[in-house]
């Protein structure tokens, strides 16, 4: 997956700009590999980007290993001092065997070539160890149906052949990849990837943000499409997408307006067997 590994990637702006994922998706997380008996020593989060799951791993857990196929992306990571992070492809992990408590991975499975990374999660995971998915979809402004529209149209239509192949997967929310081991649980929230069922968030919530619409236009930035899209063309299209949103807001001042942000997710537990 090349355009996050780019040394032009502004992976600043990644960091500063994409939301994080909520406290109840790590709640679930640690509650269902608490019932194993599982232990918090060590997390290894896989395609780590800037950290933004690393980060809060390393508030439970007493050491975190983040890795990411792109230097570019690590150089912007966050800092912690039980956070060590390493360059390395999913699928080849510089990890002893059974030395791992819990294994995420977000945003990024899509990428994956799935058979080697789940024979390398197994291979590093202590027994009954977790693997962690999280993936989620094209954002929803919950104050408007019209407005969702227009990200998601965006999405598949303008920047539809600006994605690194593999992101089509997202658009069903990993429902498509088989995940080879029983006992796996799915959580989806808020729904499905559709607009149809915006704004019923579910008890578990795995990504809601309240945001200027000036952030939220940061955040679109940050998408790898866009970034691949820019390189082409001269007029930015996430500019005149963020003028009609503010038309149908009423929004005269996009620093000022608040909209709430929700991104449909999934959250897949499951133990290797
Ligand atoms: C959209 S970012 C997600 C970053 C972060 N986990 C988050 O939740 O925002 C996807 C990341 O996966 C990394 N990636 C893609 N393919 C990978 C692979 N095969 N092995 C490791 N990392 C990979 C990319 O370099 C990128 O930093």
């Amino acid at each position: 997956m090349a355009t996050f590994s780019r040394t032009t990637f502004n992976s600043s702006l990644y960091r500063s700009f994409r939301p994080v994922y909520s406290k109840t998706t790590y709640d679930l997380i640690y509650e269902y590999h608490k019932q194993k008996g599982g232990k918090f020593n060590v997390a290894l989060d896989i395609g780590t980007g800037t950290g933004q799951v690393a980060t809060v791993l390393a508030e439970t857990f007493a050491k975190v290993h983040a890795t990411d196929l792109s230097e570019k992306m690590l150089q912007a990571a966050d800092k912690r001092p039980n956070i060590s992070y390493s360059a390395c492809p999913a699928e080849k992990l510089p990890f002893e065997d059974k030395s791992v408590d819990v294994i995420t991975t977000a945003q990024a499975f899509h990428w994956f070539k799935h058979d080697q990374f789940f024979e390398e999660a197994k291979r590093v995971l202590k027994p009954n160890g977790t693997i962690a998915i999280i993936g989620y979809e094209y954002a929803r402004i919950r104050e408007s149906k019209q407005a969702s529209s227009l990200i998601r149209k965006i999405g598949l239509e303008t920047f539809g052949d600006y994605w690194d192949s593999g992101r089509k997967i997202l658009e069903n929310l990993y429902r498509d990849i088989p995940i080879p081991y029983p006992n796996t649980t799915y959580y989806f929230s808020p729904g499905d990837a559709d607009i149809t069922n915006i704004g019923n968030p579910t008890p578990e919530t795995i990504m809601e943000k309240v945001m200027t619409l000036e952030a939220f236009k940061n955040y679109m930035h940050t998408w790898s499409s866009y970034a691949n899209y820019m390189k082409e063309h001269s007029e930015d299209p996430v500019d005149s997408m963020m003028n009609e949103i503010a038309k149908l807001l009423n929004a005269d001042n996009l620093e000022k307006h608040l909209v709430t942000v929700e991104w449909p997710a999934v959250l897949i537990l499951t133990t290797p067997q």
